[in-house]
């Protein structure tokens, strides 16, 4: 089968040069419905709301648990949010951390207290608490510890083509695209190689909150985050009894100081940073990984770009697989006071959510944006964050788990191609493939 321009959901109107359309009036969009999220005309939604309004109110999604359950904690109903589409407006808040907080989430619904106790980590935090956090866990992911890890990056991708080359086909995402990002996570942190697939399974019910594949029940959600959380907090007082030669050892043993004295990690905030690991770390670069390999199946004249002089093209690539992808589709701010962004007024309190997916087909920043080109330069997406405190701290090391693993890919399978439907993740939040047949010549 041949995978074409319509064959993807949501980046399909991205194939091909064409400003995508809608037909849905500006004041028929709702952003905060899932089905909305679902349209096929999603691109075309977004470059409306880019032309003709770029900062839009929204009703929330509202939770509603399945017939019959009750949930064990309550969802405070949500007061809306401002929709920011284009790329200037994102990167405002998002270097402004004093007027945007992060805090108390960047999810689009509040977190209930119940859960904020595992579901609170950086991510979640501002300056000062951020800073502290940000300079311990910095430790973990210097350019020795980075150099540690590739080599443990290019074991692991051949060891897929080594499992995956004789059978001529498989599910790409599953198989291969996930399997990478997941093993250096957890060889990172010290797990077991016999945890890995459960550790694997609870990230996918967290982040596919929405799909009804990954939740069956609120309790499933609650459960999954527990129980990712203690088995952080249980790894952290292991290496805090008997240090190894792993990050959680040096996050555990790190100590930083300022005027109020000297800090470490607490085995909580540690339980909580493995949970934003596993999850951070895991759905984002697997899905770049997926959305790669299908826009080369879809643009041969760009696989051979790249194959031709791959050294030489990668880093380009890599940063235009992950604007084509924008596998985290948006993170949220809350304005700390009164203020303006891009002339309309939002009110101290207020929700602002940057949408990079947006941000990073905005055509009054990008060339031709929906031209899928690997040697697009400049190209200074927001992919990875919008620039500010949070800017991704795992970028170095998913770029070259990207590079490598494509490497692998075209090298040992030249023909590797997707070939049958994506099947689409029902989020607004990570733009995820759940499976894709792939094919090719066994080796
Ligand atoms: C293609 C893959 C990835 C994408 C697209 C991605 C995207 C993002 C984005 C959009 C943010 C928020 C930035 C901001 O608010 O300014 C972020 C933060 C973060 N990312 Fe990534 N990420 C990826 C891979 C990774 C990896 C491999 C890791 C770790 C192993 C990681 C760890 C983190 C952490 C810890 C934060 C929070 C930083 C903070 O709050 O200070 N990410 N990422």
């Amino acid at each position: 089968m041949t995978i074409s321009a319509s064959s993807t959901p949501h980046s399909a109107a991205a194939v091909g040069t064409g400003k995508p359309t809608t037909d849905l009036a500006v004041a028929d969009i709702a952003l905060g419905d899932l089905e909305t999220w679902m349209r096929p005309d999603r691109e075309g939604i977004f470059a409306k709301l880019r032309d003709e309004a770029p900062i839009t109110f929204h009703a929330e999604p509202v939770f509603e648990p399945p017939e019959g359950e009750e949930l064990p904690f309550t969802i405070p109903p949500g007061r809306g949010f401002w929709a920011l589409t284009r790329f200037d407006d994102v990167m405002t808040v998002s270097r402004d951390p004093d007027t945007f907080h992060s805090a108390p989430s960047i999810n689009i619904g509040d977190i209930p207290p119940e859960i904020a106790e595992w579901l609170g980590s950086m991510i979640n935090m501002d300056a000062p608490k951020h800073t502290k956090m940000r300079l311990i866990v910095n430790r973990g992911f210097t350019p020795r510890q980075i150099a540690r890890i590739e080599e443990s990056v290019r074991e692991q991708a051949r060891g897929i083509v080594d499992r995956v080359g004789p059978t001529g086909g498989c599910d790409f995402v599953s198989e291969i695209a996930a399997a990478l990002p997941l093993q250096i996570i957890c060889d990172m942190l010290g797990i077991p190689r016999e945890d890995s697939h459960r550790i694997f399974e609870l990230t996918n019910i967290i982040l596919g909150v929405g799909d009804p594949e990954y939740v069956s029940s609120a309790q499933d959600l609650m459960g999954a985050g527990m129980e990712l959380f203690q088995y952080g907090l249980a790894l952290a007082e292991d290496r805090l009894a008997t240090p190894r030669d792993d990050i959680t050892s040096t996050l555990m043993h790190a100590e930083i100081e300022d005027e109020n004295g000297r800090h470490r990690l607490t085995s909580a905030e540690l339980g909580s940073f493995f949970l934003l690991l596993v999850a951070a770390g895991n759905e984002t670069t697997r899905t770049a990984i997926a959305h790669g390999m299908l826009a080369l199946t879809q643009h041969p004249d760009q696989r051979r770009v790249w194959t031709d002089d791959f050294e030489a093209v990668s880093p380009t690539a890599v940063e235009e697989i992950v604007r084509w992808s924008t596998p985290v589709i948006h993170f949220r701010r809350t304005a700390t006071r009164d203020t303006r962004v891009g002339g309309q007024a939002i009110a101290e309190g207020d929700k602002v959510v940057m949408f990079y997916n947006s941000a990073n087909r905005d055509e009054r920043k990008f060339d031709d944006p929906y031209r899928f080109d690997l040697l697009r330069t400049p190209n200074e997406h927001v992919g990875f964050g919008a620039g500010g405190p949070h800017f991704c701290l795992g970028a170095n090391l998913a770029r070259r788990e990207i590079k490598v693993m494509f490497e692998e890919l075209l090298h040992r399978l030249p023909d590797i191609h997707i070939s049958g439907e994506p099947d689409m993740l029902q989020s607004a939040f990570i733009h995820g493939i759940k499976r894709m047949p792939c094919a090719f010549t066994p080796i």
